[in-house]
């Protein structure tokens, strides 16, 4: 059977924008680039988009295009002897476990996205959100059909494949999610008081700035631009040999940087125009802004589109993850996409119900250092399997396939100039795998001295 690819690129970029653009950037960036000292933060975070961000990515789309096969086959394509395989399997299950809970946070925000437009927020009072949240939370019921409703919806999504389904429809609401966070942006930044919260996001405080924030900025390049799970391994392989994939890595990481930084423009001025604290997490969005816009002029409708703006960042990223695992399954076991797709989906939200139970009745349940089963699982997703498997995809690219063999690829085979390539080389040989391998490390608590 023909293998299908993305047709433009418009459509690629979207398709990788829309995976790396996501709750990092919404929830996670503008808070601790504000508790990081602003803009001095912000210009260590550029550098590691720079210098380890980038070339990590474009690694991972030579590594898929250039068989143009799944994330475990295309390890196991360039290095048929080895068992190099094996971060392939990870990267898959990574995917797979990151893609079990992130599921129920966007299942909160779609519970969200109908008490807004029902107006049922509006008769919390602007204290008892917290408790509103742990409500909705513990009880199990609806939180698990609001996960399955965002399986199915991106089952949906991947079912219509490459083309007609995570392209369209990543063209469609990448716009759309540029759109609402304008309108954003005007409304928050229009609030009186709004400048203490600019100040707060981008005056360069460099005493603020310490060891313990360069390695968050480290880590975050990295969660942020979805890499090291195999995801732009596999949207790399269904990319066109004549794609440039310098430019495309440049643009999903400018994309991505512009919209963490206009998230931030979004918050924090409103935020502190109304006197509360900066958080990150889930506290922010579901606890803090309700709040917010409960206090703001036209509020109930500002929240309506934030809601839904969230909802476009978390699907964008939840179909590039199941693609992720159903690409790889389909080619591995030679069954079909759609049943793939839905035996995949099952799975997952089989998957998805304790760490939805450990927020009521399983809360009790502790795996890693106290941590209930939904953290534990974020935990060893994110600050053990994504750096091991970054470090490995790095160590692969440099040392096994080759950085001239990478090369060709990512030139198209010289049909493009790659300028930077001695800084590429640099970059995957030392500097990226060593970096990753501290914030590994200090994620793991081994440096607990500095703090
Ligand atoms: N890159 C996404 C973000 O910034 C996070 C993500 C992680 C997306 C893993 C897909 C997979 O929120």
């Amino acid at each position: 059977m023909k293998r299908e690819n993305f047709g433009t690129r418009v459509g690629i970029l979207a398709a990788a924008a829309g995976s790396a653009i996501g709750l990092g950037n919404i929830w996670k960036f503008p808070y601790i680039t504000g508790k990081n000292g602003g803009a001095a933060f912000i210009l260590v975070y550029l550098a590691c988009i720079l210098l380890i961000g980038i070339p990590v990515m474009l690694s991972e789309f030579a590594v898929g295009r250039k068989n143009q096969v799944n994330a475990v086959e295309s390890f196991k394509k360039i290095s048929p002897k080895g068992k190099w395989h094996w971060s392939g399997y990870l990267a898959v299950s990574t995917a797979f476990i990151i893609l079990s809970f992130y599921s129920i946070i966007a299942g909160w925000v779609f519970s969200y996205i109908l008490r807004s437009a029902t107006g049922s927020l509006k008769n919390i009072p602007a204290d008892g959100f917290g408790e509103y949240f742990t409500n909705l939370t513990i009880n199990p019921l609806e939180p698990a059909l609001m996960t399955l409703l965002v399986l199915v919806i991106t089952a949906i999504i991947l079912f219509f494949g490459i083309k007609t389904g995570i392209e369209k429809f990543s063209k469609i609401v990448m716009p759309l999610l540029v759109l609402i966070i304008i309108l954003l942006i005007f409304r928050s930044v229009t609030l009186p008081g709004a400048k203490a919260g600019l100040e707060f996001l981008f005056k360069p405080d460099f005493s603020q700035l310490s060891i313990h924030g360069v390695l968050e900025a480290l880590g975050h390049s990295f969660y942020t631009l979805s890499l090291g799970m195999g995801i732009i391994i596999t949207f790399g392989s269904y990319i066109n040999k004549k794609e440039n994939l310098v430019t495309l890595s440049y643009q999903v990481a400018i994309a991505d940087t512009i919209i963490a930084l206009m998230a931030g423009i979004v918050i924090f001025p409103a935020v502190f125009a109304y006197g509360l604290e900066p958080t990150a997490g889930p506290g922010l969005i579901f606890i803090t802004l309700p709040a917010v816009f409960k206090a703001m002029p036209f509020g109930q409708f500002f929240e309506f589109m934030f809601f839904v703006l969230i909802s476009i960042a978390a699907l964008t990223s939840t179909v590039s993850l199941m693609e992720t695992v159903v690409t790889f399954i389909s080619e591995q076991f030679s069954l079909g996409r759609k049943k793939t797709i839905s035996m995949v989906t099952l799975a997952l939200f089989i998957l998805a119900i304790p760490s939805i139970l450990s927020f009521g009745p399983l809360s009790d349940i502790k795996i890693l250092k106290g941590m209930n089963i939904f953290d534990s699982l974020d935990f060893i997703t994110g600050q053990v399997f994504l750096p091991i498997g970054g470090i490995l995809i790095c160590v692969f690219v440099a040392w096994v396939w080759g950085v001239k063999n990478a090369t060709k690829e990512i030139s198209s085979e010289g049909l493009y100039k790659f300028k930077l390539k001695g800084l590429y080389s640099a970059s995957v040989k030392y500097i990226s795998p060593l970096a990753i391998l501290i914030i590994f490390l200090y994620g793991l608590g081994v440096f607990n001295i500095f703090k």
